[in-house]
């Protein structure tokens, strides 16, 4: 029996615009998944018992099994004669938004790994990851299953020409206190990713300016977050959402609950992840105000995960 767990996260600055090259700032969330794989003699069969996946795992079965295939090729394994049983499980809520697929494949390739015997440095895992991300984002950046498999606080920019990302552990002088506020509208990451491409393609003029502000916005948001100087993170999360909006991504609902958290006090809130629904993250730090913001939100009837940044 193989065993492997994988981080969430939470995107805290330029979802989107690191598809194209434009760095972007991403969290590890003190919520993982986990996985055991073990050998049988019956083709690939998946057991999700992810808490609150049931209406995630029904919509994304497709994509689950099209990602483990992508796994299984870029690892070597010949399908046809590989027999699996795969149990995912651990603390990291079904939410779209932060990173349960990329979480998901990170544990996966490690368990299927140590039931294997194989001996994959996380450089592999990540690699092998990526290509599971495939089925879900279609043309991902590769900033969800790095932070799922490296965790903490990174500075993330792919390469558009080939060459390797760009890694950057960043630290913070302490953990901070975040909300994560869920809609509850499964979305779907490869269809906003596609989105974004097409509305590029027919306005490139207007996304050259709003890629330029994200890159300019990404190097404030770290040297701010170097300084701890939150209240400044906040306002530049508040500016990151707009940009979001105006490619298009948010929504009404995601709006909502990113204006409800600021009326409660939070330093700043944005859409975290794909958007079109998922997730949005809200600064609170202090954890009298992640409790203030987190109870207003839950009073309305949304699930919140309380977490932190920078563990
Ligand atoms: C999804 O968590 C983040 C996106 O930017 C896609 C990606 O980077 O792969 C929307």
């Amino acid at each position: 029996m193989g065993r492997g767990s994988g981080f969430g996260k939470a995107i805290l600055f330029n979802e989107h615009f690191v598809v194209y090259g434009i760095p972007g700032i991403v969290s590890a969330i003190d919520s993982t998944a986990s996985a055991v794989a073990r050998r049988t003699g019956e083709g690939i069969r998946i057991k999700d018992e992810r808490k609150g996946a049931t209406g995630y795992t029904q919509k994304k079965m497709i994509q689950q099994k099209d990602s483990i295939s992508r796994m299984l090729k870029a690892m070597s394994f010949d399908q046809e004669e590989v027999s699996l049983e795969i149990w995912l499980g651990g603390n990291l809520p079904g939410f779209s938004g932060i990173g349960a697929s990329a979480a998901s494949s990170v544990a996966i390739a490690r368990a299927i790994a140590d039931e294997f015997n194989l001996d994959l440095p996380d450089e592999k895992i990540n690699d092998i990851a990526y290509e599971a991300e495939k089925a879900y984002a279609g043309t991902p950046s590769g900033i969800d299953n790095t932070a799922a498999t490296y965790g903490g606080l990174i500075w993330f920019k792919k390469s558009v020409i080939g060459r390797s990302n760009t890694i950057k552990k960043l630290s913070l002088r302490k953990p901070v206190e975040i909300i994560i506020g869920n809609t509850g509208i499964v979305a779907d990451t490869k269809a906003m990713v596609e989105g974004v491409a097409a509305r590029r393609k027919k306005d490139p003029g207007k996304y050259d300016q709003l890629f330029k502000q994200a890159e300019d916005l990404a190097f404030k948001a770290r040297n701010n977050l170097n300084d701890f100087n939150l209240r400044k993170v906040g306002e530049l999360m508040n500016r990151n959402h707009h940009l979001l909006q105006e490619i298009e991504v948010s929504c009404e609902e995601l709006d909502y609950l990113v204006n409800l958290s600021r009326e409660q006090g939070a330093y700043g809130a944005k859409l975290t992840g794909g958007g079109g629904g998922g997730c949005m993250v809200a600064l609170t730090p202090g954890k009298a105000l992640q409790e203030k913001v987190a109870t207003t939100m839950e009073n309305e009837g949304f699930q919140v995960l309380k977490t932190k940044i920078g563990i």
